[in-house]
């Protein structure tokens, strides 16, 4: 968590006053990769690195919005909010996800009033753990609250995915926003991301290894490769499987996503396919059941299930839908050699970023020191390897 006292002093600096403070969590997806815009399902824990947002309301209609990591300060205009172009050229970055959520939250029918935001993030930006989530429902729920709108986490999950699609330029799904929102600690979520109902799998008392009750924990090696989705890539891939949606539909009838299709029809349209659409739906349609295969390992406690299931994610991903990077197929590797381990995949975007592992926890120092020494001998890189316990979504925090 970040350090409010620090936060609280900065603040008093830059702005003067007393702030309210509130935080968001990034996440890892234990599994269920790029099925969420699919309508498919998802299985996120919310994990304790924050994004921290400082804020007092101002009497203009001004919101003036400095980060702490880029030590930057921008200022926005409630009243030409509606109305600006976004992603606004020649802004940095970072600002137009703020931009995009007062927008949001505007156009949703929430009356902002202005206010000075500092923000600090620790969620690893460009690692596949959801910073740009974390900065979004820490800033919604602050100008939220601080107009006197109460709206519930799923809403505000929703509110900030439409800011990142509109505003950002990304057409991600509702995974990332919702795990931010709806994290609960202890616990895993698997949502189904056609209807966004969830439920809660309690992963701490699950993760236990079978033979003797060891706990297991989740595991996150950063290859440090960034990765790009905003790039293109990801966007790509989306068009991707609407294709594989447009052409499926013409055939069968009531395809309105990859979540309607089965294996079976699927290999039965193939020849009429493109294969690199063929691939990307397979990967979806047999993510989908991987993730249903994975909270029944869960809740019968079978690890070395949930980790086949895990690898074979992770497959699938590097072939069939092609958003893996050789620095993280070698981290999966190099978890597979090391004893103690149940499973390994990607997680996120791809494209870089991090793998997650379920790692005995007698074995974890084991694993960080062989994994770590071992990637740094075949990339040249240093890699940063995090034990993560699963916390709550976002929320106020007392100063
Ligand atoms: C990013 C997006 C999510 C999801 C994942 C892939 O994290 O923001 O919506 O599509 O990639 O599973």
């Amino acid at each position: 968590m970040s350090d409010l006292a620090m936060l609280r002093g900065e603040f008093a600096q830059r702005f003067g006053g007393e702030p309210a403070f509130y935080q968001a969590p990034g996440r890892v997806n234990l599994i269920g990769e790029y099925t969420d815009y699919n309508g498919g399902f998802v299985m996120p824990a919310a994990i304790g690195f924050f994004t921290t947002v400082a804020i007092r309301p101002r009497s203009d209609r001004r919101l003036r919005v400095h980060s702490l990591n880029i030590a930057k300060t921008v200022e926005l205009d409630l009243e030409t909010l509606r109305t600006t172009q976004l992603p606004r050229r020649g802004q940095p970055h970072w600002s137009n996800y703020v931009a995009g959520v007062a927008r949001s939250l505007l156009l949703h029918g929430v009356d902002l009033q202005g206010a000075d935001l500092l923000i600090h993030g620790e969620v690893p930006i460009g690692s596949g753990l959801s910073s740009s989530a974390a900065l979004e429902l820490a800033c919604a729920l602050a100008l939220a609250d601080t107009a006197g709108a109460s709206l519930e986490p799923q809403t505000l999950a929703l509110l900030c995915q439409q800011a990142e699609n509109q505003f950002v330029g990304t057409r991600c799904g509702i995974m990332d926003q919702f795990a931010s929102a709806c994290g609960r600690a202890g616990h895993a979520l698997l949502i189904d991301c056609r209807s966004t109902e969830y439920r809660l799998l309690p992963l701490e008392a699950q993760m236990r290894s079978p033979d003797d009750l060891a706990a297991v924990r989740l595991v996150i090696c950063n290859t440090e490769v960034r990765h790009h989705h905003a790039s293109g890539e990801y966007n790509r891939r989306r068009e991707q499987c609407e294709l594989a949606v447009q052409y499926l539909n013409g055939i069968a009838g009531s395809v309105t996503s990859l979540r309607d299709v089965s294996l079976e029809m699927l290999q039965a349209q193939r020849g009429g396919m493109k294969d690199v659409i063929f691939r990307r739906s397979r990967h979806v349609v047999e993510e989908n059941a991987r993730v249903e295969g994975a909270a029944q390992a869960l809740a019968e406690s079978n690890l070395g299930r949930f980790g086949e299931y895990m690898y074979a994610s992770h497959r699938s991903l590097r072939d069939d839908f092609e958003v893996s990077c050789l620095e993280l197929d070698l981290m999966v590797r190099l978890a597979t050699e090391i004893d103690g381990v149940y499973g390994a995949r990607m997680t996120g975007g791809g494209f870089g970023g991090c793998t997650v592992n379920l790692v005995r926890d007698d074995a974890v120092e084991r694993f960080s020191a062989l994994v770590g020494e071992r990637y740094r001998h075949a990339t040249g890189r240093e890699s940063q390897i995090y034990v993560c316990g699963s916390v709550d979504g976002v929320a106020r925090v007392a100063a």
